[in-house]
């Protein structure tokens, strides 16, 4: 095998994309999915990798150092692709410790274990820190967050997820580990948690249950497909600049209400419903705490350097979004039983 890549959080959305990429795409690559299967993760994502010679699963938890320290020495990583993480906002608002848990002890622990293995020879050695825009915190109506905007946080999962970042780079700075960072916009597609707007919104669409509008619903975000996404991340892992940050985003930004009322047309034809059913669900709710008003990405840096692009047409992505969901009835109504009904309760009571 000509490398060892350990991607961590490999059965969660985007985890799950990234496996597939890598191990259809590298047959001569031995990918290592290591995942904790919280709520999130889900080995029903990867049921076609499964069987690969190429690819191997590991359960297990980031925050345990001892067992992250043994999985290093048993497969002598070169590098890491580290997705990982708590990564709902609402969640983080009930349970900060969590995001605190994982998200900066687990990526401590991760650059630790590098550090240790990789200490005599950093040759070709490399740390990939999967990120968020929601670091750079909340734009007003114009502007767009370069890799030089300053980081401010707002939510305790952005704080996680910013402070997560700064580790890295210290990582790097300090004792030399070679990493590169990306800092992705809203990601959306198939196997995505029904907790998020999009899957969220369909599931209960299909289900003619109320869609929780919060606030206003004049809150923009920046979507992006996520397989342009872990396309991006495979990009810039084989030709980013070492000890750079990349920004992603799919220079698409849509507000809350306009992308539900175009989501509720989408799906009356797909259900056969009159014009006007969906929309009819649509319910204002209470504002999340702390709402960051808008988001959007400049992925200049990534598109002059590295010549990317999203491969996509919004109305392709959703068109093909809203076709998985309801082709996977079966994984949706899985993944909403048991411990999704006591959070849905609490989130909307
Ligand atoms: P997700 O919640 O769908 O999946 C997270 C995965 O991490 C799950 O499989 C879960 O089991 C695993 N995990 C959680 N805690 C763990 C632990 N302690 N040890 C081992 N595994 C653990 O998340 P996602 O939406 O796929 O996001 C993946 C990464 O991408 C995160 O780091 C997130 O911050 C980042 N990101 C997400 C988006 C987005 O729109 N979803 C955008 C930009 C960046
Ligand atoms: O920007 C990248 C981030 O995008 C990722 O880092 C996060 O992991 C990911 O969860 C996502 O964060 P958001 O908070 O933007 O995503 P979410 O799907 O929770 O919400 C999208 C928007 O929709 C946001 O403005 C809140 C609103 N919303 C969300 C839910 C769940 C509602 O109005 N009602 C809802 O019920």
């Amino acid at each position: 095998m000509k490398r060892t890549i350990l991607i961590t959080g490999g059965a969660g959305f985007i985890g799950s994309h990234m496996v597939r990429l890598m191990v259809n795409k590298y047959p001569n690559y031995l990918i290592v999915n290591l995942d904790k299967l919280t709520y999130a993760g889900n080995l029903k994502n990867l049921l076609d990798v499964e069987g690969c010679s190429n690819y191997i699963f590991e359960k297990g938890d980031i925050v345990n150092t001892d067992f992250i320290s043994k999985i290093f020495s048993k497969y002598n990583f070169d590098s890491i692709i580290h997705l990982a993480a708590e990564s709902h906002v609402d969640r983080s608002i009930h349970s900060p410790m969590e995001f605190i848990m994982t998200n900066i002890i687990g990526t401590v622990n991760l650059l630790h274990a590098a550090k240790n293995l990789w200490k005599d020879n950093l040759e070709g050695k490399l740390f990939f820190h999967v990120s968020t825009d929601e670091v750079y915190g909340s734009l007003g109506q114009t502007g767009l967050f370069t890799e030089l905007t300053s980081y401010d946080p707002q939510s305790p999962y952005s704080s996680s997820k910013a402070s997560s970042d700064h580790f890295v780079r210290s990582y790097g700075n300090t004792y030399n580990i070679p990493y590169l960072i990306s800092n992705c916009s809203n990601n959306y597609g198939p196997n995505q948690f029904p907790e998020k707007l999009l899957p969220l919104f369909i599931n209960n669409i299909q289900e003619s249950k109320p869609l929780p509008v919060y606030g206003d619903g004049n809150f923009t975000r920046d979507w992006l497909y996520v397989e342009d996404h872990v396309k991006a991340i495979d990009l810039i892992f084989h030709s980013g600049k070492i000890n750079e940050t990349y920004n992603i985003g799919g220079c698409n930004e849509w507000k809350n209400i306009d992308l539900i009322n175009l989501l509720c047309k989408k799906m009356d034809v797909h259900l056969n419903n009159p014009a006007g059913t969906s929309e009819k669900l649509i319910t204002y709710v209470k504002d999340r705490p702390g709402h960051d008003k808008r988001y959007a990405i400049d992925a200049s840096k990534l598109q002059s350097e590295l010549s990317w692009k999203p491969s996509l047409q919004f109305e392709q992505g959703l068109e093909k979004t809203i076709v998985w969901y309801l082709n996977n009835y079966e994984w949706l109504s899985d993944v909403t039983s048991g411990e999704y009904q006591n959070y849905y309760e609490q989130q909307y009571k």
